[in-house]
């Protein structure tokens, strides 16, 4: 268990920049994130009520003293008002993300102001309407492209084209740690080939097989093969592998909000947007918004 006034003195393992963490008393059935490379702090399946308690009480007060976390979020299964008198912000929506179907209603509070502020958020709202407008297509790529899934063997290649595609990502983009994740099918990748077997794109599925969702991430097409359908394509066969090998069948993901590209992917596709995470991560812009956009195939 970890007390919260102890939260200054936890540091990254050396598992990555992220740890889990139980805190004590009533936020003790589910564990949190301390996700010190984006200085955030996630809490799941927490209730408005369990901050009213001398750990929720804790844990706020020291969020808002000398933290090294400026954004605390809480997964919440449910999106009443209680949480805005305790200073949070409601920020979207994943559909389908715990196990028992429910949502998770995503609550942000920042402990600096200029963290929880996007400076013009009308070109953001244009992006999505415009993905929004677009219509559900199957996707198709050229005949000259394959596509496969992902093995431990393409670990440093994945890596490779994601971190040529991103000077900057919310984590560790190594090709030991893809290779860990793809070994204890913590995700599924799969990648775009060209004849000579050279990866142009790639996707990944994240799993939370506890909670049975799974993530839309790590996407990437290099430039040269942008716009031929790539992506959609590799995002579509992706709910399939895990649709057929999981069962999972609610999925999401977090969007660039300034990148019109991704948006467009995701809604072509027939996802549906939910809400935007303010300064969620550390991307190529700095602090970047993530729109959520989420799929049930069920
Ligand atoms: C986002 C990205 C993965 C898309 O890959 P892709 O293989 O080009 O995707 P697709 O070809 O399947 O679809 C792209 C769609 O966006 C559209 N699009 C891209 N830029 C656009 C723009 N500025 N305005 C309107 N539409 C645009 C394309 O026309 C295409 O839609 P269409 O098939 O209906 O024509 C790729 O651009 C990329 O790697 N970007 C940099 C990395 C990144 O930001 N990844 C997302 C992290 S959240």
């Amino acid at each position: 268990m970890v007390h919260t006034k102890d939260l200054l003195d936890i540091r990254p393992s050396d598992e990555g920049d992220a740890r889990h963490v139980r805190f004590p008393g009533e936020l003790s059935e589910s564990v949190s994130m301390l996700d010190f490379k984006n200085d955030r702090l996630k809490l799941f399946s927490v209730g408005a009520g369990n901050m009213d308690t001398p750990e929720g009480e804790a844990l706020i007060k020291s969020f808002d003293g000398d933290t090294p976390f400026t954004k605390l979020v809480v997964y919440s299964h449910n999106d009443n008002d209680a949480w805005k008198k305790l200073g949070f912000a409601y920020e979207g929506v994943i559909k389908g993300y715990f196990r028992d179907g429910g949502a998770a209603h995503l609550w942000a509070r920042y402990s600096e102001d200029a963290r929880g502020e996007e400076d013009d958020t009308s070109d953001l709202d244009e992006i999505v309407t415009l993905a929004s407008a677009k219509e559900v297509q199957e996707p198709s790529i050229p005949q000259e492209i394959s596509t496969r899934l992902a093995t431990e063997a393409d670990a440093e290649r994945l890596a490779a084209l994601l971190n040529h595609t991103f000077d900057e990502y919310p984590k560790e983009l190594t090709g030991e740690s893809i290779r860990k994740m793809i070994l204890s099918l913590r995700a599924v990748y799969r990648v775009a080939t060209t004849a000579d077997g050279s990866i142009v794109a790639c996707a990944a599925v994240e799993l939370d097989l506890g909670n049975r969702n799974g993530e839309v991430t790590e996407c990437a097409t290099h430039e040269d093969y942008q716009g031929q359908g790539l992506m959609a394509y590799l995002i579509r066969e992706l709910e399939r592998d895990i649709g057929n090998r999981f069962g999972i069948t609610d999925l999401y993901s977090t969007a660039r909000a300034h990148e019109v590209g991704m948006n467009m992917v995701l809604a072509k596709l027939g996802y549906e947007y939910t809400g935007r995470q303010i300064n969620n991560c550390r991307m190529p812009r700095g602090w970047e918004s993530m729109n959520i956009w989420c799929r049930s195939m069920a």
